[in-house]
């Protein structure tokens, strides 16, 4: 097996997640605003472009790889990519090949994600209450997203939810959540809202620290402390009463970058480094500058000895502005 890459803290590099298009068919307030302008589809990795780059960052020792979006299953095609990764888990150089999808095109994929060799996925869910699901997603549809998590467990997928944890609105759904959620075998995890693009007042003031929430839902559960890990940042709780995982992703409240293994690469094959920064590396044009891999694999060793110590999540408390000014729906989480 590869040795994995090594960045400037110790920390060993052995999970990608790429961007597969910067498009969705919702508009969660959060991650985009409702006018957002795309890329032109030349700025945009091909299939095969975005298939050379995973492979040469599996060929540097990455063993889990997870795309996504936007939305990653709107991308044209996106089932070839999919399908050709897969090789890499038959050949055992990758342990796990994964989405995180908003569930709008679960019911159409499913099956082909699982025989693609794809055995998790985490469906991005904040709300039980169609309303209010209609008023976060401004697009989305929800009855649509039930029927793909109906589909992705029928397939045998393991299904894990994500929901952003919104002030006013969470501390009165979270219990129905994880009834829901644990009822049906699925692990959920809790994420507090990043400052990232376009941050308004109004996003200020719907942040929820998840100590607040944690210590809320000890009225109603017992959580036990569990050393369940993904690889991902959510620590991860049993609750005792439904006996399902519970996670916490704290970027916020309770820093985890001292165990950071990630990288991300967007649809144009830029590098970021760390979700809460700006510095990035250009792969796309090492990529197209020649068929071989020397400039493309020497770029990624370059951008690796800058990966910061953290991330900057902050808002300026006068300005609201956040210091990550590109949008969620850039990098993808
Ligand atoms: P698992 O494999 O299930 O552990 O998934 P994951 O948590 O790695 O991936 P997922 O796409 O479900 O990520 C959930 C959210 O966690 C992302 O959307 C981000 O909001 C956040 N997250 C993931 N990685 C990082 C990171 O490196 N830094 C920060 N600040 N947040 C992250
Ligand atoms: N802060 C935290 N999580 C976010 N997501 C999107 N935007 C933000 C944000 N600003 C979540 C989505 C999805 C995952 C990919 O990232 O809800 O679960
Ligand atoms: Fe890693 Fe950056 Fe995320 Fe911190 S914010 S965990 S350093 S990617």
């Amino acid at each position: 097996d590869m040795p994995p890459m090594i960045d400037p803290f110790g920390r060993a590099i052995n999970y990608l997640r790429v961007s597969v298009t910067d498009r969705c068919d919702f508009r969660c307030v959060y991650c985009m605003s409702e006018d957002m302008t795309f890329l032109p589809k030349k700025d945009l990795l091909t299939l095969e472009e975005l298939d050379r780059l995973c492979s040469a960052f599996i060929a540097k020792g990455v063993r889990k790889l997870r795309f996504t979006g936007g939305e990653p299953l709107v991308r044209r095609d996106i089932m070839t990519l999919f399908r050709s990764i897969s090789r890499h888990l038959d050949s055992g150089r990758l342990d796990e090949l994964t989405v995180t999808t908003n569930g709008s095109q679960l019911a159409r994929y499913a099956a082909e994600l699982r025989d693609c060799g794809v055995k998790r996925i985490n469906v991005s869910l904040d709300t039980l209450d169609p309303a209010a699901f209609k008023a976060i997603t401004r697009w989305g549809d929800f009855a649509k997203v039930m029927d793909g998590i109906d589909k992705a467990q029928a397939a045998g997928l393991a299904v894990k939810i994500n929901a952003v944890a919104i002030k006013g609105m969470t501390e009165n759904e979270a219990v129905g959540l994880i009834e829901w959620a644990h009822g049906r075998g699925m692990d959920l995890t809790f994420i507090e809202v990043m400052p990232m693009g376009d941050v308004t007042g109004h996003r200020v003031d719907q942040y929820l620290p998840l100590s607040v929430l944690r210590a809320q839902l000890l009225d109603t559960y017992t959580l036990d402390d569990i050393p369940y890990n993904t690889g991902g940042p959510a620590r991860y709780v049993r609750v005792r009463e439904t006996g399902g995982r519970l996670g916490f992703i704290t970027p916020m409240t309770h820093n985890f970058c001292e165990s950071c293994n990630r990288v991300r690469v967007t649809c144009t094959g830029t590098l970021y480094m760390c979700l809460g920064q700006e510095d990035a590396a250009d792969l796309r044009a090492p990529l197209r500058a020649s068929e071989g891999n020397d400039l493309l694999n020497a770029a990624i060793d370059r951008a690796i000895t800058r990966k910061p110590k953290g991330h900057d999540f902050v808002i300026d408390r006068r300005t609201k502005q956040p210091a990550v000014s590109r949008h969620m729906s850039v990098t993808g989480g």
